[in-house]
């Protein structure tokens, strides 16, 4: 069943809509699509994240070609959207993948919209031994790190410590909004449950590739139906809207993002729980 818009505005800090630059968009078309799609989902506001690797920082001549063609998508997809009048804003940033010790994100387009956020994964989606010491490596830097997708990397339901230590080092958590409806499989599902059952979650993105559906908007409907689970929060009815869970919802979507953009700290949300999640859509994990 097709979910109600949302009321809320969406920015998204996550996702692969530049054309021909990565696995995302494949050419215009479909990145003017996927614009469309996110607009339709209620997104006003998204930041381009094409994949950048950390070891490419080592060849001087290559990273200079990415980020030239980064640069020619990014101002073709705007000029085009702006073209067809798409009320959409479009910010630059990267998802980059440490995958060597070097962090050099001196260049403002590595980063969030400019900021001092740097969107970060890790290079396989097997927890690193060394996952600490490469955040901290972000942070020593000077740069504030917000990991993508913890709950999709294995193991990281065995090792909710260590991404307790993370938070209290300063990294924060971006998951991605099918992760709750079971696109990643039921693991995924549980830790992205979980970790918005402890309150760990800054912020909820697409990380859309341009095909499908965002599902941005399944998400936030789905979350509606948490409960507050700790302080004067609690809420007595099960599963009912209520004006906490919805301030959590907004927060998630919009407030963090917005405060990330313009290089605020973020505020955190209270622990909701999710009612028992629905049966994962076997199938559909090859998608990013
Ligand atoms: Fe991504």
């Amino acid at each position: 069943m097709k979910p109600e818009p949302t009321s809320v505005r969406i920015t998204d800090l996550h996702s692969h809509v530049l054309p021909a630059v990565d696995d995302g968009a494949q050419d215009l078309d479909e990145a003017m699509g996927a614009l469309n799609r996110l607009i339709e989902n209620g997104v006003e506001r998204v930041v381009a994240t094409p994949h950048f690797r950390a070891s490419l920082l080592e060849r001087p001549a290559r990273e200079a070609d990415k980020i030239h063609r980064f640069d020619a998508a990014y101002q073709s997809l705007v000029a085009a959207a702006t073209a067809a009048g798409l009320e959409i804003a479009i910010e630059r940033g990267c998802e980059f993948k440490l995958d060597a010790p070097s962090v050099d994100l001196s260049d403002p387009r590595l980063r969030l919209g400019g900021s001092d956020y740097v969107l970060v994964e890790f290079a396989s989606f097997q927890l690193p031994p060394f996952a600490a010491n490469q955040l901290l490596g972000v942070r020593d830097a000077g740069w504030h790190p917000l990991l993508a997708h913890p709950e999709r990397y294995q193991g990281t339901g065995g090792a909710l410590d260590r991404v307790e230590k993370w938070l209290d080092e300063g990294t924060r958590l971006q998951v991605n909004a099918r992760s709750f409806l079971g696109w990643y499989g039921d693991e995924a599902q549980s830790v992205a449950a979980e970790l918005l059952r402890r309150g760990w979650i800054t912020c909820i993105a697409s990380d859309y590739h341009a095909r499908g559906r965002p599902d941005l908007d399944a998400a936030l409907e789905l979350l509606r139906r948490a409960i507050p689970t700790s302080g004067d929060a609690v809420q007595k009815t099960p599963h009912a809207p209520n004006d906490a869970t919805e301030q959590a919802i907004r927060t998630l979507f919009h407030e963090n993002p917005t405060r990330i953009l313009a290089n605020e700290p973020t505020v955190s949300v209270p622990p909701l729980a999710l009612p028992k999640p629905a049966s994962q859509k076997p199938g559909r994990r090859w998608f990013r």
